[in-house]
C-alpha cells in the first residue's frame, strides 16, 4: 500500500456525494493500492446527515479508507488535500438552465477557491461538479492566485460518457469499441459533442451514422440529457455524475489509454482559437499526472460554428461573475 492521500468532497451529504464517497473509499478513483483520507465538507444544518454517511463509510470497512474528516469549516476541509471534488451547490429544477444557478452557486466557489489557495497541497487537483461547473471552476481559480491555474478543472466527462452511450446504442457497438469522442466547451446545452475524429470498431463513426441523425438526434440528445433525467427522475443525475467524476479524476491521476482521449473542462490556452479566460471542454490526454490538449485536429465549418457558440456562452457567463474574482 502507498502512503494515504487526502481527498476533499464538498456537498458530501447530497445526492452525488452519496453515490461518490463509497466508490472513492473503495479505491475506484485512485486504485486498490492507494489509501485515501476523506475530507467531507457540508453546510452546518447538514452535519447530522453527514455523520450518518460517515457511520456508513466506516461500516464498509474498506481496506483503502484510511480516515475521515467531516466538517462545516472550509479551511479544515481543504487542509493539505491532494484532490478536491467541489460538488456542493444547488441543483437545477425543471425548466431551469444551468446558468440560472450562477447567482445562487457563484458565491460558494470564491471562498472555496481562496481556502484551496491557503490550505491545499500546491499540486492539488480540483474538479468542479457543481453547476454551472465551468464558470464555478473559473471563479474558484480566480480566487486562488498562488495555485497553478491548471489545478482547476470542470466536469464535462458525464457528457462525454453520454455521447459514448448514445453512439454505442445507435451502432450496436459497446462503449469500449468507441475512441476519440470530444465534448467542446461548456457543460450546458451549448456544448458540442463532436464525432468528427471518432471511430467505432476502428472505422470512422460518421461513416456508420447518417448526418441527419448526428445533427438532429445525437447532438441535442447529449446536450439535453441532464434535463431529460431531471424530468424522468424528478431530481438531477447523481450516480452517473458521480461515476463521471471518478473517471475524470482517475484519468487525471493515472493517465489516459494509448490511442484514445477524454474530454475535460480545463483553462483555455489559445488552442483552437479559444482565448484564455474561460474553462473550456477540450480533448485531452494525460501522462505522468499532467493533461495536454490534443493538438492539430481539423475543425470544419460545422464544428467551428458550434465551438464558437459555446465559447460565446462561456464568455457571457464570465462577464456576469467577474465581480466574484479576487482583485
Ligand atoms: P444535492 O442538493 O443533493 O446536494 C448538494 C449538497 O451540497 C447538499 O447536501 C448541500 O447541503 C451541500 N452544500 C450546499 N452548499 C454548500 C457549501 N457551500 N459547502 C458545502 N456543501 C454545500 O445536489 P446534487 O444532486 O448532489 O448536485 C450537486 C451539484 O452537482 C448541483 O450543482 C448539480 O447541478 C451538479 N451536477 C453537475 C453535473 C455535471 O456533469 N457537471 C452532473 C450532475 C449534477
Ligand atoms: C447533468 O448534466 O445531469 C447535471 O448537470 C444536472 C443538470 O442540471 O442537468
Amino acid at each position: 500500500m502507498k502512503a494515504p492521500v487526502r481527498v476533499a468532497v464538498t456537498g458530501a451529504a447530497g445526492q452525488i456525494g452519496y453515490a461518490l464517497l463509497f466508490r472513492i473509499a473503495a479505491g475506484d478513483m485512485l486504485g486498490p493500492d492507494q489509501p485515501v483520507i476523506l475530507h467531507l465538507l457540508e453546510i452546518t444544518p447538514a452535519l447530522p446527515a453527514l455523520q450518518g454517511v460517515v457511520m456508513e463509510l466506516n461500516d464498509c470497512a474498506f481496506p483503502t479508507l484510511a480516515g475521515v474528516v467531516a466538517t462545516d469549516d472550509v479551511n479544515v476541509a481543504f487542509k493539505d488535500v491532494d484532490y478536491a471534488l467541489l460538488v456542493g451547490a444547488r441543483p437545477r429544477g425543471p425548466g431551469m438552465e444551468r446558468k440560472d444557478l450562477l447567482e445562487a452557486n457563484g458565491a460558494i466557489f470564491g471562498p472555496q477557491g481562496k481556502a484551496l489557495n491557503d490550505h491545499a497541497k500546491r499540486d492539488v487537483r480540483v474538479l468542479v461538479v457543481g453547476n454551472p461547473a465551468n464558470t464555478n471552476a473559473l471563479i474558484a481559480q480566480q480566487n486562488a492566485p498562488d495555485l497553478d491555474p491548471k489545478c482547476f478543472t470542470a466536469m464535462v466527462r458525464l457528457d462525454h460518457n453520454r455521447a459514448l452511450s448514445q453512439l454505442a446504442e445507435k451502432t450496436g457497438a459497446h462503449t469500449t469499441d468507441i475512441k476519440k469522442v470530444t465534448i467542446w466547451g461548456n457543460h450546458s446545452s451549448t456544448q458540442y459533442p463532436d464525432l468528427h475524429q471518432t471511430s467505432v470498431k476502428g472505422k470512422p463513426a460518421l461513416e456508420q451514422i447518417d448526418q441527419a441523425w448526428y445533427e438532429s438526434d445525437f447532438i441535442p440528445t447529449v446536450q439535453q440529457r441532464g434535463a431529460a433525467i431531471i424530468k424522468a427522475r424528478g431530481a438531477s443525475s447523481a450516480a452517473s455524475a458521480a461515476s463521471a467524476a471518478i473517471d475524470h479524476m482517475r484519468d487525471w491521476a493515472l493517465g489516459t489509454a494509448e490511442g484514445d482521449w477524454v474530454s475535460m473542462g480545463i483553462p483555455s490556452d489559445g488552442s483552437y482559437g479559444i482565448e484564455p479566460g474561460v474553462i473550456f471542454g477540450y480533448p485531452v490526454t494525460v501522462k505522468d499526472g499532467k493533461y495536454a490538449i490534443v493538438q492539430g485536429l481539423e475543425i470544419n465549418a460545422f464544428s467551428q460554428a458550434r465551438i464558437d457558440a459555446t465559447n460565446k456562452e462561456l464568455r457571457e457567463e464570465r462577464a456576469g461573475v467577474e465581480h466574484l474574482f479576487a482583485k
